[in-house]
């Protein structure tokens, strides 16, 4: 049986007792936008301390840590991560800075002997995910990579419907997610230390909505339909200057991206990745599948969870077809997020992080995996090689 070192929470169980478990300490780096609004106020809540610590803190940006630290109550602050990781004494560290800095702080963390949670997307390029799979394996250390879309019983349920036959062939999908640019957010339009916080890197390398916002339609496709074989692209700057308070930003990374994904088998799907906005009858995170015998209509303007099928529909649909409307499935019912946790802001990276906490302390293994942010990075890495050279890209990793 294959034993990892991340089973030493169970043995931290005195024999005999259940109620000294182990806190699972943790450092944060990264002190921007979601630790902000979502991260920490998330971990600040009474029932996420039973089982957590808040140990270290970290940001690059001079006063942002301290004053972090002063606010969530975390026990160090630091400016420089180096330190932070030879210096905290923690289990895992949650990496939460802007995309092109996580491959580094990935290692690092992993180097040091850290379980990581890393914010999307792990890495930005295939070689990177597998020199992280590869040490997190030589080190018998967990890495779980947001976002967590099979987390969601909805879209489990909906890869039921699917994996089941429900929706009989399936001919194509489509799913979106897109925004008006992180320049927008209410979040940025404070001047203190923790709230005036630049959103520039988004419009650099390493940035841009496909990294960004399309990952999780592509984690929530692939999650359903399993490893895309082959990917084409076309993408764009569509506006070549944004502005942030008075100052303006070069757009160096493509803002407008459109891919089409081959799973094989004529199974063809839609993803978007857009500096835009969206019609409300799409909205956030739509998905829509198309086969011979139903079609399934998930989230976005549609609030809820519409099934056409002749099929019988899995258990947590809670009826039968031909046709199936569902209001509450827009509300994700992750399992985590309750009580106070579901009026506070970015809920699933909160569930996705406890999940983590949940893993270390049973000794199981987490659902959304290193190896599935791989193969997205790799479907990305690929889309932008395809929409540059005009040649459709196979695909080489699986999950
Ligand atoms: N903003 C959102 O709506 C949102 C939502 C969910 C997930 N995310 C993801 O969270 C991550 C961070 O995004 P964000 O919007 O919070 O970014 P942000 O720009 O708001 O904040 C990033 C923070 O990291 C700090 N930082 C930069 N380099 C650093 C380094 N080397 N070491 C330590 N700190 C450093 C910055 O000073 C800043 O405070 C990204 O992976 C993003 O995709 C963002």
């Amino acid at each position: 049986m294959r034993r990892r070192t991340w089973r030493v929470w169970q043995q931290a169980v005195p024999k005999g007792g259940t109620q000294m478990a182990k806190k699972t300490r943790l450092a944060l780096a990264g002190l921007g936008s979601v630790s902000q609004r979502g991260i920490l106020p998330h971990l600040a809540q009474a029932d996420a301390l039973e089982r957590v610590e808040l140990v270290a803190c970290c940001d690059v940006v001079p006063g942002r840590a301290t004053e972090t630290a002063r606010v969530y109550g975390w026990s160090e602050s630091y400016d420089d991560y180096d330190q932070m990781i030879a210096q905290a004494d923690v289990d895992v560290v949650l990496v939460a800075t802007p995309i092109p800095a996580h491959y580094d702080q990935i290692m690092k963390a992993l180097g040091h002997g850290r379980h990581v949670y890393a914010q999307k997307t792990m890495t930005t390029t295939l070689a990177e995910a597998n020199a992280v799979i590869e040490l997190a394996k030589t080190k018998g250390l967990m890495v779980v990579a947001s976002p967590g879309q099979m987390l969601n019983p909805t879209l489990v349920s909906i890869r039921e419907l699917v994996r089941g036959g429900g929706l009989g062939k399936v001919y194509w999908t489509f799913s979106t997610n897109a925004g008006g640019g992180h320049e927008q957010e209410t979040f940025r339009t404070g001047n203190d230390v923790l709230r005036n916080v630049d959103p520039t890197w988004y419009y650099k390398a390493g940035g841009g909505p496909v990294y960004d916002m399309a990952v999780y339609s592509l984690h929530t496709l692939t999650g359903i339909f399993g490893p895309v074989r082959r990917v084409t692209a076309v993408s764009g700057i569509g506006l070549p200057v944004r502005t942030w308070k008075d100052k303006e930003i070069a757009v160096e990374m493509d803002d407008n991206t459109l891919m089409l994904l081959d799973f094989g088998d004529a199974t063809f799907a839609l993803a978007g990745g857009q500096n835009s906005r969206i019609a409300p009858t799409i909205g956030w995170g739509r998905l829509t599948i198309s086969g011979t015998r139903g079609t399934v209509d998930f989230g976005g303007g549609l609030g809820g969870l519409e099934v056409v099928s002749d099929a019988v529909l899995p258990e947590a649909f809670g009826t039968r077809g031909p046709r199936v409307f569902i209001p509450s499935a827009g509300l994700p019912g992750l399992k985590h997020v309750t009580g106070a946790h579901t009026s506070i802001q970015e809920p699933h990276v909160y569930n996705d992080i406890m999940h983590m906490v949940e893993c270390l302390e049973t000794g199981s293994d987490p659902v959304p995996t290193a190896a599935h942010a791989r193969h997205v990075v790799e479907i990305i890495e690929r889309a932008y090689l395809a929409a540059s050279t005009g040649q459709m890209q196979e695909i080489s990793s699986f999950f």
